[in-house]
């Protein structure tokens, strides 16, 4: 269904409203999505980006009445992912020849997923399309959050199509921000922030920089997922200023799993050590093994401390420990604290374990962390409690 934005530019993605899991299980997506492709028509007519693959049928057939498609000129795929660039092959059986402008790292992620020798225009940040009314300027954006991803500008509209930047995995009947419950939004951009860019924290800061160097006046953000930024398009981009420095909320984020319920008590304990000393932080405690994966990791971006604990078991610690770490390595975090924790009945390595694997993914770690043979008595439980209170003092 195409959505009219102004009179150049017409939505015409596709909204995902069964979206549950994206890249694979990697990011839980409980409130659908969308993939945004918009139609540029001026004097040349231009497609930004498609749709996800399974899509791809829907997708023509819905150009189609909007656009003969022999009247696009160019097709600009900003970012490979298949999500983007899914519909691609289907499109270009109507419209082989369309010349499809892309970074050239794009150029190599296209033809390595769908090994077609199209018409492609390699192209650079600073180099232009004159479609018009309008110029379209490129903006390449590396590693945010593929080699391939790049921005485009429309000058006389002031439009920012920035792809994966500022998106928001939130299907809606709406097209744009201010149009939705706004705690939805931004729990949503951060989430999706949190996810998918925070590794690249560093070079998120550098291009917002120097795009806002570049002195564009910027009326609208489209993104290539979720809603548009089309009032205060700068809220977006100051948050994703303060999310990429090394962000934190005056918040602990406790993460367990647990056998036979010993290191959910001591999970407690430590809580309970943590509010003799301080009733402001906020505390988040999460069974791994319950709660979702991509909550966790969101809860994490946003602590200034985690605490992670596992019983022992076969000399090493649980899966869904396992997994978690595995991912908090991937976020590659700065200015933040973390601590292990577990029980055991003999050998008792996992406290020794997580804290090796929180420290390799550059995390501070605070003490060794605190092991207990079976469950906690009630010595063991005032020492739980003052392992609490320390880790918040040297917080
Ligand atoms: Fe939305 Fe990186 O694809």
């Amino acid at each position: 269904m195409k959505k009219e934005i102004n009179k150049y530019v017409t939505w015409v993605g596709k909204t995902d409203w069964e979206l549950k899991k994206f890249h694979g299980d990697e990011f839980t997506t409980n409130k659908g999505s969308s993939y945004n492709s918009y139609l540029i028509q001026d004097e040349k007519n231009v497609l930004i980006d498609t749709v996800w693959l399974p899509y791809d049928k829907e997708f023509v057939e819905n150009l189609k009445q909007t656009i003969d498609l022999n009247k696009i000129d160019a097709i600009i795929i900003q970012h490979g992912e298949v999500d983007h660039s899914g519909a691609l092959v289907e499109l270009m059986k109507e419209i082989p020849n369309t010349p499809i402008y892309c970074t050239q790292n794009g150029i190599q992620s296209i033809k390595g997923q769908y090994h077609q020798d199209w018409n492609f225009i390699p192209v650079k940040t600073g180099d232009t399309l004159n479609i018009g009314k309008n110029t379209l300027t490129f903006i390449e954006a590396p590693m945010l959050h593929w080699p391939d991803t790049m921005f485009t500008y429309m000058n006389q509209e002031q439009i920012l199509f920035s792809n994966d930047g500022f998106g928001q995995h939130l299907a809606s009947e709406h097209l744009y921000a201010d149009e939705v419950e706004q705690e939805d939004l931004w729990g949503q951009a951060l989430t999706y922030y949190a996810n998918i860019l925070a590794p690249f924290g560093m070079l998120v800061k550098k291009k917002i920089k120097e795009i806002l160097e570049m002195n564009l006046p910027i009326k609208m953000i489209c993104p290539s997922h979720g809603l548009i930024w089309r009032k205060s398009p700068e809220q977006i981009i100051q948050k994703y200023l303060k999310w990429s420095e090394n962000y934190q909320e005056n918040q602990i984020t406790i993460i367990y799993d647990t056998m036979w319920n010993s290191t959910r008590k001591i999970a407690e304990l430590i809580v309970e050590g943590i509010q003799k000393i301080d009733k402001t932080v906020t505390i988040k405690i999460i069974n791994s093994s319950k709660d979702d994966k991509t909550e966790i990791l969101t809860q994490v971006f946003k602590s200034k401390a985690i605490l992670v604990g596992s019983p022992t078991v076969n000399n090493g610690y649980l899966y869904s420990i396992a997994g978690i770490l595995e991912m908090i390595k991937g976020m590659k975090l700065k200015d933040k604290k973390a601590v292990a924790f577990g029980s055991y009945g003999w050998s008792g390595e996992a406290t020794k374990l997580i804290t090796e694997e929180l420290r390799k993914a550059g995390l501070e770690i605070i003490n060794d962390g605190i092991k207990v043979l079976w469950t906690p008595n009630e010595e063991i439980k005032k020492i739980c409690n003052e392992f609490g209170k320390n880790i918040i003092k040297k917080l």
